[in-house]
């Protein structure tokens, strides 16, 4: 081969490795919900939550009588299961139809229900910088990595509540207007707010 051939194909060969390695750090990929269990107490708190058990409402026989209710009150079969209905998995689901997010019952388990990542980000390369800098990472590195906070934006929680999409909106009843500032003050609405070991 040539010098200047294989010059130029080595340099090509380097500069695309660098770029898939940058590209690849750049797009934050779902771990699912085990994925965060070092912060074990807040998975704990999530599961018994409203958002934990989001999935599980879709099965016709876990609905309660007043979920049942809102259902009918909706125009929804209340006999049906709606657990692998493309209009109910995008809010009741982590990551429905992007790029690692929920598909089907194989990735089904640990992205089910209103997960961490759909509060908090995908969660790869957060759980990256965890990794590397332990406890020292602070609170810019993590939004870089794709960390997003649904306490100061409200864009966060409104991707499902009072959306037009959701069945469940204030066209139904106002009582699923959603103020973000009143909402963001319960716990059920997340988890119970836990001191962090560590300040970031
Ligand atoms: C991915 C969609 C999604 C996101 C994001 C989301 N929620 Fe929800 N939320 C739901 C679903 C679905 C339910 C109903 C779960 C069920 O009953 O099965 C719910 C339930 C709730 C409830 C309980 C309602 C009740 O009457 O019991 C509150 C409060 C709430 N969410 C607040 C919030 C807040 C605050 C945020 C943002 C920090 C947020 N949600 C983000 C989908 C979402
Ligand atoms: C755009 C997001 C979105 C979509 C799509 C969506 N939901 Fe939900 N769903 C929500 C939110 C948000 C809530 C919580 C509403 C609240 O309590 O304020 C909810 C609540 C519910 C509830 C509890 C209602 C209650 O008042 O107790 C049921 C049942 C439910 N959804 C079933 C479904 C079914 C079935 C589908 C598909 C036909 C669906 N959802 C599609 C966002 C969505
Ligand atoms: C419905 C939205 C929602 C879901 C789901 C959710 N969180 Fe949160 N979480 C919040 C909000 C809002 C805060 C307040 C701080 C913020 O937004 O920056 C918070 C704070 C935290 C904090 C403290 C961070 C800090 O900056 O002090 C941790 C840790 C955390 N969540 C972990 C989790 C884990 C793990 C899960 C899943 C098991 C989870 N969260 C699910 C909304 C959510």
């Amino acid at each position: 081969m040539n010098r200047g051939i294989l010059f130029f194909a080595v340099t090509a060969a380097f500069v695309f490795t660098m770029y898939a390695t940058m590209a690849s750090a750049k797009k934050p990929q779902y771990v699912g919900n085990q994925g965060c269990k070092c912060h074990k107490p807040e998975l704990d708190e999530w599961e018994k939550s409203p958002h934990g058990k989001a999935f599980e409402t879709l099965v016709a026989k876990n609905r309660s009588r007043d979920e049942n209710k809102a259902m009918r009150d909706a125009k929804l079969d209340i006999k049906k299961d709606y657990d692998k209905d493309d209009k109910c998995l995008p809010c009741h689901t982590v990551g429905y139809g992007k790029p690692g997010g929920y598909e089907d019952d194989k990735s089904a388990k640990d992205l089910v229900g209103v997960g961490c990542e759909m509060c908090h980000g995908p969660g790869s390369e957060y759980r990256n910088l965890h990794k590397e800098k332990e406890e020292t990472f602070t609170r810019a590195e993590a939004k870089a990595m794709g960390a997003v906070s649904g306490k100061e934006d409200k864009a966060v929680c409104m991707q499902c509540h009072d959306h037009k999409d959701s069945p469940f909106n204030s066209k139904l009843d106002k009582k699923y207007m959603f103020n973000h500032e009143e909402m963001i003050k319960l716990e059920k609405a997340w988890h119970k707010v836990l001191p962090l070991k560590f300040k970031h």
